[in-house]
């Protein structure tokens, strides 16, 4: 039996290096890793088999960055979402965000509702970009809405309370670091990882078929003996 990857989570990094390769600023490496995102999720739109694309656009620690990034990709994301809006409906993808909005401002919020709401019908792909995300954060936020309740805390309950609340099957992240950052730590208990030295700029569709063709022959266990 083939493994089939329903959710994959990749994170996008490099935008920054690939940017000083070429002689840039950093901030070119942010405007070409989002014509990344749109090929990425195109295609994945148009393999039946993956249900979910969670992809990691903005960490919780990525605050400390200077502020003239900062803003940049806050402008880039509010421009990405407006101009994305007729290729979700035409791929039917449905863009469900997930991280803590409230910090990003009203303007950029409202935008983020918007295209969620214009794509809430969509049952495609469900896209899901990772904006002020942190898997910590995530936890105490549901740890903390948990908390209330006379109900024993479950794996199901706390996994079903999380704002992406499916296992990855297969996570990639491009730009050669071996780490999650802070990424899906809960989903990605059982996780197939995969690493590539392709900074995000370049990371191509050819790449992702390949490693998903690789993801399908690999043996899981969760634990058991096959
Ligand atoms: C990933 O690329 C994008 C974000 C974190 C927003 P980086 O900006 O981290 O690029 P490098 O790792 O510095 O090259
Ligand atoms: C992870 O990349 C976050 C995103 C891709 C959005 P970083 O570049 O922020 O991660 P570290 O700092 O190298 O761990
Ligand atoms: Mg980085």
């Amino acid at each position: 039996m083939k493994n089939v990857a329903k959710h994959i989570a990749i994170i996008m990094d490099g935008n920054g290096r690939w940017a000083k390769e070429q002689g840039l600023k950093r901030v070119k490496g942010h405007e070409k890793g989002a014509e990344i995102v749109r090929n990425v999720t195109t295609f994945c739109s148009q393999q039946p088999q993956i249900e979910r694309l969670t992809l990691y656009a903005f960490s919780t620690e990525n605050w400390k960055r200077p502020k003239m990034e900062v803003e940049f990709l806050m402008k880039l994301l509010d421009h990405y979402l407006k101009n994305e809006l007729p290729t979700y409906l035409e791929h039917n993808i449905r863009f469900e965000p997930i991280g803590d909005l409230g910090r990003f401002s009203p303007a950029l919020q409202r935008t983020i509702e918007s295209i969620r709401t214009q794509t809430a019908h969509c049952d495609g792909l469900i896209q899901s970009l990772a904006l002020n995300y942190g898997s910590r954060d995530e936890l105490v936020r549901v740890f903390e809405r948990l908390r209330g309740s006379e109900e024993p805390l479950t794996e199901a309950r706390i996994g079903a309370a999380l704002d992406c609340p499916a296992d990855v099957d297969l996570l990639i992240r491009t730009g050669g670091d071996t780490r999650l950052s802070n990424f899906l730590l809960w989903q990605a208990a059982y996780a197939e990882l995969f690493f590539s030295d392709t900074l995000w700029p370049e990371f191509t569709t050819a790449e992702l078929s390949g490693i998903i063709e690789k993801f399908t022959t690999i043996e899981r266990r969760f634990g058991g003996l096959k």
